[in-house]
């Protein structure tokens, strides 16, 4: 815990006792002067992680054609809202309107807005997105109301979860608290939690965990989406159902222990999916594995028209990014993507229209 943010959970904890890891990854994430998003440069190779946009162009190509496709789907209304939450380096949304600058009118109706905390970022997305104009916010309830295109890559698995275990007495939630020597700890709440109603039944033993601001987020776009009309597509490392303990802490690409060096390391946690559509209130598609998507819309057609124009060694890191976004065993199965639209379409391109879509 040996940062300056360490040392001020810390000494809140000495203070006002234990908080739930829920609270601890809010400020380690988002405290405003000393959180991970805040200061980091954390996205890309240099950083502590990558993303799918970050490996290839294609991810963010296929996305703007799918929303450029939707847009459509919608009528093409004069005004949209195109709203990324947590846009990184801007690769997504760059790759996406390059993507589509041949679809009449599309860029014409859009409104860019950006929802991010990291003013380092927010100053690259300003860069590769100035051509657009985009607004920013810190918060998705800021964007104006208005029909709603929204695209959401690896945003939710970095809100706040609480996470529980089921004891002989019932669910119990953990906590961090304070060790002997002052250093955080992980330890149980002595009692049974108030949040027992919303888990499932389970042996002793088993883990569980509930992401309370991704369910109240993914609500206000259901409600927007009501409102207005539109569509959102959510993209993240996921699972269905609340059992499991998911939250990882990530430093320099290596795995790193959850309460170390608070600020400094990147925490997330498995997006519960199935939870997240309840919440939503509208017509969901998928979610549908991150491979079956991105082949659905045409990857293997994009890469190909890309290796048209390289060489060797570009063909071959094509090949790679392909591979890396797709396999089973690499991006492919571990990350879903599930869309929200409207009850009077039918499923738009890259889900199944049966209800037994395949991860
Ligand atoms: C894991 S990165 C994903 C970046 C990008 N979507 C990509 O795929 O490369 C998470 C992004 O969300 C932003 N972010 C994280 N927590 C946030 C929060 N609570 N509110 C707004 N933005 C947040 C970060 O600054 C960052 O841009």
């Amino acid at each position: 815990m040996n940062t300056e943010l360490g040392r001020l959970i810390a000494r809140r904890i000495a203070l006002a006792g234990p908080i739930s890891l829920a609270d601890f990854m809010a400020e380690a994430l988002c405290h405003p002067r000393l959180g991970y998003y805040r200061k980091a440069l954390p996205v890309g190779a240099a950083g502590d992680f990558t993303t799918a946009p970050e490996i290839s162009q294609m991810f963010g190509e296929l996305l703007g054609a799918w929303l450029a496709e939707r847009w459509l789907a919608m009528g093409g209304p004069a005004r949209v809202k195109l709203v990324e939450l947590g846009p990184g380096r801007g690769t997504l949304m760059a790759d996406a309107m390059r993507a589509t600058r041949g679809v009449a009118g599309f860029h014409s109706a859009v409104d860019l807005h950006l929802v991010d905390i990291n003013d380092q970022l927010r100053a690259l997305q300003g860069q590769v997105l100035a051509a657009y104009k985009p607004t920013w916010h810190a918060r998705f309830n800021d964007v104006p109301e208005g029909p709603l295109l929204l695209v959401a890559n690896e945003f939710f698995d970095a809100l706040p979860v609480r996470q529980f275990e089921k004891t002989a007495r019932g669910w119990s939630e953990r906590m961090v608290g304070l060790g002997s020597d002052d250093s955080l700890r992980l330890a149980l709440a002595p009692g049974v939690t108030p949040y027992a109603a919303a888990l499932p039944d389970a042996p002793v033993g088993t883990q569980a965990e509930l992401c309370e601001a991704g369910l109240a987020l993914a609500g206000t776009i259901g409600g927007r989406l009501q409102r207005h009309g539109g569509w959102a597509l959510i993209i993240d490392y996921g699972r269905d159902g609340a059992l499991g303990a998911s939250l990882q802490a990530v430093r320099g690409h290596r795995g790193a222990d959850i309460l170390d060096r608070p600020g400094e390391t990147d925490l997330s946690a498995h997006v519960d999916f199935a939870a997240l559509a309840r919440s939503i209130g509208r017509p969901t598609f998928g979610p549908v594995g991150q491979g079956k998507f991105l082949q659905r819309l045409g990857l293997a057609e994009r890469a190909n028209a890309l290796k048209a124009r390289a060489n060797a060694a570009q063909r071959a890191s094509i090949d790679a990014a392909s591979a890396r976004l797709i396999a089973p065993d690499q991006m492919g199965t571990l990350f879903r993507v599930l869309a929200v639209g409207d009850d009077r379409s039918a499923a738009p391109a890259g889900f199944s229209d049966t209800s037994s879509d395949q991860i």
